[in-house]
């Protein structure tokens, strides 16, 4: 179904967002049909330029963006441009947004405000926006990092709230819009053979994986003051995590599912002092190879501080305190430049009580169910059978379900499906401020235990599955990281 009228206002209109997410998607969801045609796009940003030099810079930079693997359809990429328009905008200076007020005739329909800037201007852009009268019936939406750590996010959520009910605040969580992440609700509560055993009574341990060959691509003075705690952990690991651990909602509407997440994120047991050195793995890549090809230290990425003591590597273990999950390890690992790309929740299944076949093969995870998000969609359950012959010789074996197998049609960008949610006013994929502070809270210590000037920073050699602590992390738990695995 298309969408109703809207005005999609863009703050950061010339930004890297703007130009490899935000515009993209915004493309392709027209060139599907999904705008309503009265939609339109205000990009705001502080460069003086007019419309036409705004045009000229979007078929520059963003359209080989918008093509992806493919090339884009002119006709529709014409049409797409027709939408757009652009005002020169200081969003630091409030009494700036007289401008934007002025321009009414470019504001019918649903006022959509997207916050494609740094969270410094989330505040003082959403005090412009309630000065110019511009706020009431509008929906904000917040791009992370919402914050540097519980107290700044709370600052920001104090601030916009008071502006913004909460039914109008989008925090975007691009993990949540991804097709795969979806697809786990499904697994979990459209079919009953899993659920049964989702528990401390069957479940031995759960891995979740996101790992990327990338480094920090360009991106090095933002990541030296983020660190992969903060970029990754704190927001696309825990809800993962609290999809993964999560009860079943009552239904799939916005409040009985942020509901569920939430109690998990509450139930995460609170790390402390020697658990946080014993539980939580820091890591920073130093020079090697990705796919043959060398790759400079992080040390040596531009934008980089030389005295830097940020992570690109995170490992550690999280238990949920509840009767579900009461003991079960949650192994979380995160990482840039590590051997290979790939996102995976790794279900570890308890050993038989009793081996009536003598030793059985595998140290651990004989029986397993992973699910892999990305690259290629799918879903591996791992048991053991008998190998043929005389003697009962058991092997490892698998059952694959390749989702591209059963479904050909191209999955949506993660991007699209949250920006035509926001334009709809479906808040279910979107972070709610409960879940947002819950999540910092548990890495609070983890934050702060890692300020200590003696705190490790161990390290990993850009290539390789991160520092040899990840797997020794495992092995006191008598397990092993998947990939591990004989
Ligand atoms: C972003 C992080 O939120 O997620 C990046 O800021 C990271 O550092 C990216 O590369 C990973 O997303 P995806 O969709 O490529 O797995």
């Amino acid at each position: 179904p298309r969408s109703g009228g809207f005005a999609f206002i863009l703050f950061g209109g010339t930004g890297d967002l703007a130009m490899r997410k935000v515009l993209p998607a915004l493309y392709a969801a027209h060139r599907d049909n999904l705008l309503a045609p009265e939609g339109r796009i205000v990009a705001i940003a502080q460069q003086a330029l007019d419309r036409d030099a705004y045009l000229r810079w979007v078929d520059e930079q963003v359209k080989p963006h918008a093509a992806g693997k493919g090339s884009v359809d002119e006709a529709a990429w014409s049409g797409f441009l027709e939408r757009l328009s652009y005002l020169q905008l200081d969003g630091s200076r409030p009494e700036a947004f007289a401008t934007l007020r002025d321009a009414r005739d470019l504001l019918h329909g649903t006022r959509i405000f997207y916050l494609a800037t740094g969270p410094s201007l989330f505040v003082p852009v959403c005090e412009g926006i309630a000065a110019a009268g511009l706020a009431e019936g509008a929906r904000v939406v917040l791009e992370k990092p919402l914050g540097y750590d519980l107290d700044s996010s709370n600052a920001i959520n104090d601030a916009v709230g008071r502006i913004f009910a909460e039914d109008q605040i989008y925090r975007i969580d691009h993990y949540l819009g991804k097709e795969a992440v979806q697809n786990l609700f499904a697994l979990r509560f459209g079919n009953s053979l899993f659920e049964p055993l989702w528990r401390r009574e069957w479940v031995e341990s759960i891995q979740i994986t996101v790992a990327e060959e990338l480094g920090v691509e360009g991106r090095g003075n933002f990541y030296d003051q983020t660190g992969a705690l903060r970029d990754m952990v704190q927001n696309h690991l825990l809800q993962l995590l609290s999809i993964v651990a999560m009860e079943p909602p009552q239904s799939m509407d916005a409040d009985a599912v942020r509901g569920e997440k939430l109690r998990v994120l509450r139930a995460l047991k609170p790390l402390a002092g020697d658990e946080i050195r014993q539980n939580v793995v820091r890591g920073r890549y130093h020079a090697g190879a990705i796919r043959g090809a060398s790759v400079p230290a992080y040390l040596d990425e531009t934008g980089v501080r030389p005295d830097s003591v940020t992570e690109t590597f995170v490992a550690l273990k999280a238990e949920v305190e509840n009767w579900r999950w009461a003991g079960v390890p949650f192994f979380l690992r995160t990482g840039k430049r590590l051997a290979g790309r790939v996102a995976e929740i790794v279900v570890n299944f308890r050993a038989v009580p009793h081996s009536a076949l003598g030793p059985l093969p595998l140290r651990s995870g004989s029986n397993r169910l992973t699910i892999r998000l990305q690259p290629n969609e799918s879903i591996r359950l791992n048991a053991l059978a008998k190998q043929p012959g005389m003697g009962m010789n058991l092997r490892g074996v698998y059952l694959d379900l390749a989702f591209d197998q059963f479904f050909q049609q191209d999955r949506m960008e993660a991007y699209q499906r949250l920006l035509l949610d926001v334009i709809a006013g479906r808040l279910a994929l979107f972070v709610r401020r409960d879940e947002q502070e819950a999540a910092w809270r548990w890495v609070a210590p983890i934050l702060e235990a890692w300020a200590r000037p003696d705190a490790a920073l161990k390290p990993y050699a850009a290539g390789t599955w991160g520092p040899a602590a990840a797997s020794a992390l495992l092995a006191r738990h008598d397990t092993c990281w998947v990939e591990e695995e004989n």
